[in-house]
């Protein structure tokens, strides 16, 4: 009997971009999507973008444009980036729809109507000056643990201690840097307390999850489940909560809604579609999040669908996060890496290839590193299984005429073989052990592989071609099952074997055991190439420049501005500039006489350039992980003396310090010879 599964992955903030953790998950929900639809089952495949909330409204406003264009913008984009490496949504779609909106508001309703929502008055930071009550990423202030400075409201990055934001010390606003205020306010709240029980029982079910997330569940339970506010005070950008005023749902309120949205539009045409997958429990949701969410997936979600009479997940599968080398991906050193950048410089299938081998249904950490890729995807891939193919599809195939006589006997011994791993290689999909899979399929293609060496068919053709048409023939019926098997993981490739070898239908377990006998076949295609480590450098290299760029917001570097094309109009087509141009930069020669460490600053340093004639200015350089300031004292640097004065958090910067380079290898530019402050460069 047929399975009817609904699946998704968590849904990407639209405020960033996808990068390869998104990939790691989306590849690993993919991979089992494509499995479960290689066996005939019913399986619906739904993501969206997460696009509410406070950041992504702040986000916006940077780029001076609304919430909805930027999410727009943003939108194409991910969709774009998920669906390069496969990923095949039945529909990508957004939480800012109207599917979502009724949803978000049905939903809240029926709790409300049941008494599982409370409303009190908190007191929380307020920033007068933006108008509005800051989340706690949006406060940083001096840990009071351990007194580190520039400390987020929720945690601290040095010591780890977790507080509230009213226990930071000289706390202020992130956005305008003023001291926030404590202001009281409305707030609702889920009484998540209310499904203790339904939620133990839920949790208990076998299956549900992996022990280590259950496990960690329940710890929850033992410190005792806490209501949940769900509200927020505009300006917020989000969903307004019926029936109050200036209020909004919490971004996470609507976010796995969004799940539903998805699944709703795709029905738009076959409303009861809908039902039959989220209030009729013949048919299982299952979730793929990483381990930072659990919390919102394995208790105030089901919570919100049990107390709303929706159907409970049957199935949360939850990973670690992508590390690479044993370290975080870390973008000054160019691992945390887009995945727009990746696809530019490597293919994607040998990704999800590599991805394959590396996953496992734990929760623990997925380490990779590009090394181990390219060696992998070389040896176990392209060395291995393309190779089967490979090896025996081009000139021997031509002196036998592209024709495939009959599989001999000992090859059938070898494609039994092969087969009778089937229901091994299935569980492990199922189970999400794919990397057992990849190490199974790989060690079948060592056999096969091992079988045409010993057959040496390229020999066997000068003298026997019967006896080459029978090894080639077992080999590439070899190739069928091997490519079948790992069909859901590298899609791409399989169809180039499938068509290589005339199988309409492509490959799929429900035609495993059908062979390819007494056919003709048409030129073979490379079904995939080497990789290189080229790719892999470029790829590095072109993320730590966007990173770079990004740390480049300070008034140091030259370079940039000039790649602002807005601040220099007149910059032509090719990038050159006239020598009018030029000289309305005026370089002059600077004395440093004052340098000073700014409190709250992890990258400025307060500077006071002498100017000669034109006087003095103050200067906030972006150079302190290159500099101290008794390091400054006393040079003479070259500076931009006529920018427009610039407001920045700490003050007035009157001038620009020129620079190469970024973090702690940026050089400022000093003139070579004896020099007076206020000179003209010329
Ligand atoms: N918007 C929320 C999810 C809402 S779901 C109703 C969110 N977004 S996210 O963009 O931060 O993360 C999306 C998914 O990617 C999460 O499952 C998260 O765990 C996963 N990953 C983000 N970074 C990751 C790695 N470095 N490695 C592996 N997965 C990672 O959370
Ligand atoms: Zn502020």
């Amino acid at each position: 009997m047929s399975r009817k599964i609904l699946v998704t992955t968590a849904l990407p903030y639209a405020n960033g971009s996808i990068h390869l953790g998104h990939i790691l998950e989306g590849v690993q929900a993919d991979i089992w999507v494509r499995y479960q639809k290689s066996l005939g089952n019913e399986c619906l495949f739904f993501c969206a973008d997460d696009t509410h909330g406070t950041p992504i409204m702040l986000a916006a406003k940077k780029n001076q444009t609304t919430p909805e264009e930027y999410i727009k913008k943003v939108h194409i984009e991910h969709e774009k980036d998920l669906r390069a490496f496969e990923i095949n949504y039945d529909k990508y779609y957004t939480t800012n729809s109207n599917e979502n909106k009724e949803l978000a508001e049905e939903i809240y309703n029926k709790l409300k109507s049941k008494g599982h929502i409370s409303a009190r008055e908190i007191e929380q930071t307020f920033c007068e000056h933006d108008n509005m009550f800051l989340p706690d990423r949006f406060i940083k202030g001096t840990c009071p643990k351990c007194n580190s400075k520039d400390q987020y409201g929720d945690n601290c990055e040095v010591c780890g201690s977790t507080y509230s934001p009213t226990d930071l010390k000289e706390s202020y606003c992130a956005i305008c840097g003023n001291t926030p205020i404590l202001k009281f306010s409305k707030h609702l709240f889920f009484k998540l307390q209310d499904f203790e029980k339904p939620l133990r029982n839920w949790l208990s079910t076998p299956n549900r999850m992996h022990e280590g997330s259950k496990k960690k569940l329940l710890e929850w339970f033992d410190s005792g489940l806490q209501e949940w506010d769900i509200s927020r005070d505009g300006p917020y950008f989000g969903f307004q909560i019926p029936g109050e005023e200036n209020k909004y749902f919490y971004v996470w309120l609507d976010a796995p809604i969004g799940y539903m949205a998805a699944s709703r539009k795709y029905f738009e045409s076959n409303p009861s579609e809908f039902d039959s997958y989220w209030r009729n429990n013949d048919s299982e949701i299952v979730h793929f999040i990483g381990k930072d969410i659990l919390y919102f997936h394995g208790l105030f979600w089901p919570a919100m669908l049990m107390g709303s009479e929706f159907q409970t997940p049957a199935k949360i599968n939850v990973h670690g996060f992508m590390t690479v080398a044993g370290e975080k991906m870390s973008k000054s050193r160019g691992t945390f890496v887009n995945a727009s950048t990746f696809v530019k410089y490597n293919n994607v299938e040998h990704f999800r290839f590599y991805m394959a081998a590396r996953l496992s249904a734990g929760l623990d950490d997925v380490d990779i590193s590009f090394e181990d890729f390219i060696s992998r995807v070389n040896s176990d891939f392209i060395g291995n299984l393309v190779n089967i193919v490979s090896r025996v599809a081009t000139s021997i195939l031509d002196k036998l005429d592209r024709r495939l006589g009959k599989i001999s006997p000992e090859g059938q011994n070898i494609l039994e073989k092969l087969l009778e791993s089937q229901e091994d290689i299935k569980k492990n999909y199922e189970d999400r052990n794919f990397h057992k899979v990849i190490r199974e399929v790989t060690s079948l293609g060592d056999i096969v592989n091992k079988y045409v060496n010993d057959k040496a068919p390229w020999s066997l053709i000068k003298t026997d071609p019967e006896a080459a048409r029978y090894v080639i023939t077992d080999a590439l019926n070899a190739a069928k099952i091997l490519f079948t098997y790992i069909a859901p993981v590298v899609p791409t490739s399989s169809q180039t074997v499938a068509e290589f070898l005339g199988i309409k239908d492509g490959l799929n377990f429900l035609n495993l055991k059908s062979f390819i006998e007494n056919v003709n076949l048409s030129n073979y295609k490379p079904i995939s190439q080497r990789p290189d480590e080229k790719g892999i450098k470029s790829m590095i290299e072109e993320t730590k420049i966007e990173f770079e760029k990004t740390q480049e917001n300070s008034p140091t570097s030259v370079s940039k501005k000039v790649e602002e094309k807005s601040e220099l109009k007149s910059v032509s087509e090719d990038g050159t500039i006239s020598i009018d141009d030029l000289i309305k930069v005026e370089l002059r020669v600077g004395l440093i006489t004052e340098a000073n460490h700014i409190e709250g600053a992890d990258k400025l340093i307060q500077v006071t350039v002498d100017l000669g004639e034109i006087g003095k200015k103050n200067v906030f350089a972006g150079i302190k992980a290159a500099y101290k300031p008794e390091d400054l004292l006393n040079l003479k640097v070259v500076v931009v003396a006529n920018l427009k004065p610039r407001k920045m958090k700490f003050g007035m910067s009157e001038a620009m310090l020129l620079a190469s380079g970024s973090g702690e290898t940026l050089s400022l530019f000093i003139p070579h010879r004896e020099a007076n402050s206020g000179d003209l460069l010329k």
